[in-house]
C-alpha cells in the first residue's frame, strides 16, 4: 500500500509539473485513496507573472511561440531581449514605423502583429502599461540556446561568419560575439533566427526597416553583401548566450 501511495503522488507532481490533465490522475490514483492526502505532498503551484498571462492573453503566443521561443517561421525570439529595445520596437510596430519587407503572405513584415494588436480603424487592443508588463517578463527570461540546425553548417563557414562579424566592427554596438549590446537601445544578436538575422540586416540595408536608430548600423552594412550576411548570420544563430 505504501508503495502505491508513493507511486500516486509521484504521479500526482509529475502531472501537475506537465499540467495534464486531470483525467491521468484518475487512472494512477488507487480506489479510495482519499485526494487531500495526495495533495499535501504536491507541490505549490507557481503564480504566473502578470506579464505571462498578457502575452497569453494578447495572442504574443502564437507568432513568439511558449516562452518567447518558436522554432519555426522567421520570426524573431525575443525571450532574453533587452527591455527598452523591445518596448521601443513593439511601439514603432503598432504605430506602423517598423515595416521590413514584405513576408511570404506578402505583406510587410511586422504587419501581422500590427493587424493582432491594432483594430483596422486604429483603436489599440493592448495598453501601454499591458506592453510593460509583458516586456518586463520577457526581459527576464533566458535566452533559447542553439538549435542544431537540419543541414549542419560547415564549422569552417561558421569562423568565417565570426571573422567577418569582427571586420565588420559589430561588436562596437553588440558587444563581442553579439552577446552584450552597448546599449539598452542595441539588441542581442547572439542565438537569433538565422532566417531572421539575414533578413534584418538586408532589409536595414536596403532602407526597407529605417526604424530606430537603425541608420547607425548603415555605415557598417551598406557595403556587406547578401553571401556575408548569410554567413554571419549563420555564425551568430549558433552562439549560446547562456554559455559565458
Ligand atoms: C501575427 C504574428 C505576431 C503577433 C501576434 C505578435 N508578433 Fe511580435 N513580431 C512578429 C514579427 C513577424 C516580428 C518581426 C517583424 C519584422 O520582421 O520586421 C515581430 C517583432 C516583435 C518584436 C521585436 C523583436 C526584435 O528583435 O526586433 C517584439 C519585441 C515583439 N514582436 C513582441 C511581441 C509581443 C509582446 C506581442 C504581443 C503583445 C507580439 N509581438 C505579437 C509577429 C507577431
Ligand atoms: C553603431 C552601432 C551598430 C553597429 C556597429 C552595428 N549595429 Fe546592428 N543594430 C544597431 C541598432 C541600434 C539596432 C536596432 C535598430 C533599431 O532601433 O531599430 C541594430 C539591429 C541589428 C539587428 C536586428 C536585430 C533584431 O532583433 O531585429 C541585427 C541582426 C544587427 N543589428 C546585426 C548587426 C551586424 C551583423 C553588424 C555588423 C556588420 C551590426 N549590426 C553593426 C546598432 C549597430
Amino acid at each position: 500500500m505504501t508503495a502505491i501511495r508513493r507511486f500516486s503522488s509521484l504521479a500526482l507532481a509529475a502531472a501537475i509539473g506537465l499540467a495534464l490533465p486531470t483525467i491521468a490522475l484518475a487512472q494512477g490514483a488507487p480506489a479510495g485513496e482519499p485526494a487531500a492526502a495526495a495533495t499535501d505532498a504536491a507541490p505549490a503551484k507557481k503564480e504566473k507573472h502578470p506579464g505571462e498571462k498578457l502575452y497569453l492573453r494578447k495572442t504574443c503566443i502564437a507568432c513568439h511561440g511558449k516562452g518567447g521561443v518558436l522554432s519555426i517561421q522567421d520570426y524573431p525570439n525575443v525571450a532574453g531581449q533587452q527591455e527598452k529595445y523591445m518596448l521601443r520596437q513593439i511601439a514603432d510596430i503598432l504605430e506602423g514605423k517598423r515595416v521590413g519587407s514584405p513576408d511570404a503572405t506578402g505583406n510587410p513584415r511586422a504587419e501581422g502583429m500590427k493587424g493582432a494588436l491594432v483594430t483596422p480603424t486604429g483603436e489599440r487592443r493592448i495598453t501601454d502599461d499591458e506592453i510593460k508588463e509583458i516586456v518586463s517578463w520577457l526581459a527576464s527570461l533566458a535566452p533559447a540556446s542553439p538549435k542544431a540546425p537540419e543541414t549542419p553548417i560547415d564549422p569552417a563557414r561558421l569562423a568565417q561568419g565570426a571573422d567577418d562579424y569582427k571586420k565588420g566592427k559589430c561588436q562596437t554596438c553588440h558587444g563581442v560575439d553579439g552577446k552584450k549590446p552597448t546599449s539598452p537601445l542595441y539588441p542581442f544578436i547572439a542565438g537569433q533566427k538565422a532566417s531572421y538575422i539575414t533578413t534584418q540586416i538586408k532589409d536595414m540595408r536596403d532602407g526597407l526597416r529605417n526604424n530606430g536608430s537603425s541608420k547607425l548600423m548603415l555605415p557598417f552594412i551598406k557595403k556587406l553583401d547578401d553571401e556575408t550576411i548569410g554567413r554571419i548570420a549563420d555564425y551568430l544563430s549558433q552562439v549560446d548566450r547562456n554559455q559565458p
